[in-house]
């Protein structure tokens, strides 16, 4: 497939319009998010890209239907989401979104079946459907071998391909990845990168914050961030392959 990559519709599936976000702490506030307008094509492989602090977090849990705004809208799939109560959030969120953290967020003396299982029990799926479709979701991560294995006895690549599996066991049409890497040693960072291209070119729209120009670049688009504001937004033109890059770190491992 050219660029590694699916097909990019033109339809967007997640858009904010002039979305600030302020947080008030101890009478101090600071303005997180300041009118701040993307939209996001389904299909796309997309990075936002910033410094420390600049609201790339805040941006991602907004657009995930984690928080909310302090001005400004949001809208998935065409629906204004801005006056959703809490409940609806979390059925939107359910069913569209599956997140992907730098730490993992796994329940560590806890199978990785179980792990992944945990959003189908919330979503209320019986106990047999459950075990099929972890068991399914982890076999797509290449874990198939590590059903039974506590989080706390596998790598932290490992770990990270769970959390993969967890955010795709509810079939979400987006995956939100923040600094999935940033845990991680190159190469676990790499296969990490080549799942998320791997999803993507089989259709999910994908989302990764980043703060590594490197990372950056396995998404077709770059959006920058600082201070809170969109600064540039950018196609990228020499994107990364991560199964390139793990065909070559392979090679010089035989030749040494
Ligand atoms: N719950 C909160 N209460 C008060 N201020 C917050 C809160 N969360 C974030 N902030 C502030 O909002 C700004 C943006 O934070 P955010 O976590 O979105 O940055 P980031 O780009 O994700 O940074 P990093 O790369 O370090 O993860 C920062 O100045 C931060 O201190
Ligand atoms: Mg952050």
């Amino acid at each position: 497939m050219a660029e590694g990559g699916a097909e990019t519709s033109s339809r967007v599936v997640l858009e904010t319009r002039d979305v600030s976000k302020q947080y008030r702490l101890e009478g101090v506030e600071v303005n997180a998010l300041q009118a701040v307008s993307i939209a996001i094509r389904a299909g796309e492989m997309v990075s936002i890209m910033g410094p420390s602090g600049s609201g790339k977090s805040t941006l991602m849990h907004i657009i995930g239907l984690l928080d909310q705004p302090t001005s400004g809208k949001v809208i998935l799939e065409g629906d204004d989401i801005s006056s959703l109560s809490p409940n609806e959030l979390a059925e939107q969120r359910n069913k569209h979104i599956g997140f992907v953290f730098q730490s993992f967020n796994l329940l560590s003396r806890t199978s990785a079946q179980a792990n992944v299982e945990l959003p189908l029990v919330y979503a209320g799926v019986s106990g047999a459907e459950r075990v099929r479709r972890a068991k399914e979701a982890l076999e797509h991560v290449g874990l198939g071998n590590r059903l039974g294995h506590f989080s706390s006895q596998l790598s932290g690549g490992q770990q990270q391909r769970v959390a993969i599996a967890r955010a795709l066991v509810n079939d979400p049409s987006i995956v939100l990845a923040d600094e999935p890497t940033g845990n991680l040693d190159s190469r676990s960072g790499i296969e990490v990168m080549a799942m998320l291209q791997e999803l993507n070119a089989q259709g999910i729209t994908v989302v990764i914050v980043t703060h590594d120009d490197r990372i950056a670049r396995h998404a077709q688009r770059v959006i920058r961030v600082f201070d809170g504001r969109v600064k540039a937004e950018e196609i990228v033109r020499d994107r990364v392959l991560a199964a390139q890059e793990l065909a070559a770190l392979s090679a010089e491992e035989v030749t040494g």
